[in-house]
């Protein structure tokens, strides 16, 4: 006989609100706390109460089936849909209209087309402060920066950007109130911008989008997927670099970036809906629960990796087991964006002037990306 959600284990709850207040006031905590006590149970499942009944799951095994099976594991009713700048385009589609959405929109995102807008992200970059300056501020401007140019060949309003994209990295519920009147302005400068490169062609991101149908939507969801994500794996890169100023060669920079995706997940938290019950490991988990998978937990999972805790970028010597390490997701819906940011990741890093960590806050602080809470300040030698 099959056991229901209440037999798996949970972290403490509070009278009332179940694990509400916790989510939203500690929310890493509490899914470490959950985890171990899933571990202890000799279990890789545990269970939330957020409202509405969730369970999070940590082992590759449930990584593997979360992402793969995109008949019962849906995005419709997911975190993503509470949030504007996420809810919608490729993102909220499901099986099985998302494999033809992403087939349409991988080529522009791929490895040959991301290599011809490298030279021009690379001019688009912010200068590297001189003296000391704040990483994550810095890596926040040459993000957006970097962006405007890829998809955009730098003509989109760059106050306008720095605008639409603010309120992402602002605590809940920030991110989630309706912004019609500043999506409206946004949607306009893509249109303004997309009507020209229908007209006169192009070679940015916006050239490939633009004719695609739901082409502009998808322009503005997928840059709000890409800014926070990449400017917070960034600036821990650049901080970690300037931790070890040894680890300052291009050789190392991939490594070092694998380890901080490893640690600091900025997608710390994927999220989906059962469209229908599903069995896992002898419990049953019914139609309408929230399943959720964790980048962050996975990767610090100690009976995956040694010492998790520590960052050792020699570790990536070795590949990893499958469906254990993935900061970028994985299957069908594997991040859109995985060629784009690490090339302007590593660009980045391969042209940093030698750095030293001044002093900072790397703690990671869970939004809607993970990101460190800041600031880090480094010093230039
Ligand atoms: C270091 C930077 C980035 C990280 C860590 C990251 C992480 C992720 C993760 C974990 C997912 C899967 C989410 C899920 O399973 O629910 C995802 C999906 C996605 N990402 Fe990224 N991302 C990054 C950069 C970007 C960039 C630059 C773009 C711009 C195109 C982007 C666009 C998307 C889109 C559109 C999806 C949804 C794909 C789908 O559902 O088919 N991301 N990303």
């Amino acid at each position: 006989m099959l056991s229901s959600l209440h037999d798996l284990p949970e972290p403490a709850s509070r009278p009332g609100s179940g694990h509400l207040q916790d989510w939203a006031a500690r929310p890493l905590a509490l899914i470490e706390e959950g985890a171990t006590q899933a571990l202890a149970a000799g279990q890789d499942l545990f269970r939330l109460r957020l409202g509405l009944p969730a369970v999070v799951g940590l082992s590759p095994a449930w990584n593997r089936r979360v992402l793969t099976d995109l008949n019962t594991f849906v995005s419709a009713g997911s975190f993503s849909a509470v949030v504007p700048y996420l809810a919608g385009g490729v993102i909220l589609t499901d099986a099985p209209g998302h494999g033809a959405r992403r087939r349409a929109l991988n080529p522009g995102f791929g490895k040959g087309s991301v290599q011809q807008l490298r030279e021009r992200m690379r001019q688009a970059s912010s200068p590297v402060p001189t003296g000391r300056f704040n990483a994550l501020a810095w890596a926040d401007e040459t993000v957006r920066r970097q962006l405007n140019a890829a998809y955009f060949a730098s003509e989109f309003d760059d106050r306008l950007l720095a605008a639409f994209l603010a309120p992402l990295r602002r605590p809940f519920p920030v991110p989630a109130l309706p912004r019609p009147l500043l999506f409206r302005r946004v949607e306009q400068e893509i249109r303004r911008l997309a009507e020209r490169r229908l007209r006169e062609g192009g070679d940015d991101l916006l050239s490939t989008l633009a004719p695609l149908p739901g082409g502009l939507l998808e322009t503005r969801i997928s840059l709000a997927a890409a800014h926070d994500t990449t400017t917070h794996a960034l600036a821990y890169a650049v901080w970690e670099l300037a931790k070890a100023p040894q680890d300052q060669t291009p050789h190392t920079h991939s490594a070092v970036l694998k380890e901080v995706l490893r640690l600091y997940p900025p997608g710390w938290m994927g999220s989906r809906r059962l469209s229908r019950a599903a069995e896992w490991q002898g419990t049953e988990i019914p139609r309408g629960t929230l399943a959720l998978y964790s980048p962050y937990l996975t990767g610090r999972d100690p009976t995956l990796w040694e010492r998790p805790l520590d960052f050792r970028p020699e570790r990536w010597e070795k590949s990893p087991p499958a469906w254990a390490y993935l900061p970028f997701g994985g299957g069908e819906r594997t991040c859109l964006g995985v060629h784009l940011a690490q090339t302007l990741i590593l660009d980045v890093l391969a042209e940093l002037p030698p750095l030293q960590a001044h002093w900072g806050n790397d703690e990671p602080h869970p939004g809607i990306t993970l990101g460190p809470r800041g600031p880090l300040v480094v010093e230039r030698r």
